[in-house]
């Protein structure tokens, strides 16, 4: 086995949790609440997939979402070189979190594999709670940096001013990003970014999601991107509020709860 594919064996095995076992619906939601990730397998169709939101989110409609509230996730070819559109293209994604440009992002973003790709198209999750906890222990300004309120502009003209670390009164923490054409960053955050992507890149890890399998993630914790492909790769993606009682962000590990960052007014 390929360490590659070792790795991708591990990270789908640690957090998998079984559908037909009995309050699967109740484990998702304390997996999420804990470790903020959640996979799973025997997803077949799209109404399997809409079931399986139903019974652990309010789906949320989005632009590109059919009329079910289900995004079809594939290479249209014709949205080359659109700023937004990368998604329905065949290339990379860098890591980001889902609609990081409007005020309020979905909490919940669920991903099945449909059809795989010829080559390519693993996913690639990343915990946004190890990044914090890496570039804590490495770079404490880059910390502070990115938690300076109004330091990103994310989004097209109707975008929206935030920062990349949100840290709560409660000292829970979130996190939005992208890095592609729609995102801005301010004098204060740029000499930062390289260390950003470099403890995102020490932290991420590959899924290569077969027919069937899927998963779905805290959008405001975990950040996630696509490797390029080949082939007629086909996913549903659902996009919603929680429907159990998930706090504000997330708890930061111990050795980062002490960073004295900002909080948000
Ligand atoms: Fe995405």
């Amino acid at each position: 086995m390929c360490p590659e594919c070792e790795t991708n064996g591990h990270l789908f095995a640690r957090h998998r949790i079984d559908l037909a076992r009995p309050h699967a619906a109740s484990r998702i939601a304390e997996r999420l609440r804990s470790e903020g990730l959640v996979t799973f397998d025997g997803v077949r169709s799209r109404t399997q997939a809409l079931a399986l939101a139903d019974q652990i989110m309010t789906v949320s409609p989005h632009r590109d979402s059919d009329s079910d509230g289900l995004t079809t996730i594939r290479d249209t070819r014709h949205h080359a070189g659109r700023a937004g559109f990368a998604g329905f293209g065949n290339g990379a994604l860098q890591p980001h979190t889902e609609r990081s440009g409007i005020p309020c992002p979905p909490r919940l973003m669920m991903l099945v594999c449909e059809r795989a790709a010829i080559t390519g198209g693993e996913s690639v999750c990343v915990d946004g709670r190890a990044v914090l906890a890496d570039l804590a222990a490495v770079a404490h300004e880059t910390v502070i940096a990115l938690a300076q309120p109004r330091s990103a502009y994310f989004g097209a003209g109707d975008g929206h001013p935030c920062q990349v670390i949100t840290v709560h009164a409660d000292n829970r923490v979130e996190l939005r990003l992208r890095q592609d054409d729609l995102a801005r960053f301010s004098p204060i955050v740029q000499p930062h970014l390289p260390r950003l992507r470099a403890a995102i890149s020490r932290r991420q890890m590959a899924l290569r999601l077969a027919p069937g399998e899927g998963y779905v993630l805290d959008n405001w914790r975990w950040l996630h991107a696509r490797n390029a492909f080949t082939g007629d790769r086909v996913c549903w993606r659902v996009l919603g509020a929680p429907s159990f009682a998930l706090a504000e962000g997330f708890t930061p590990a111990p050795t980062t709860a002490s960073v004295p960052i900002s909080v948000r007014p």
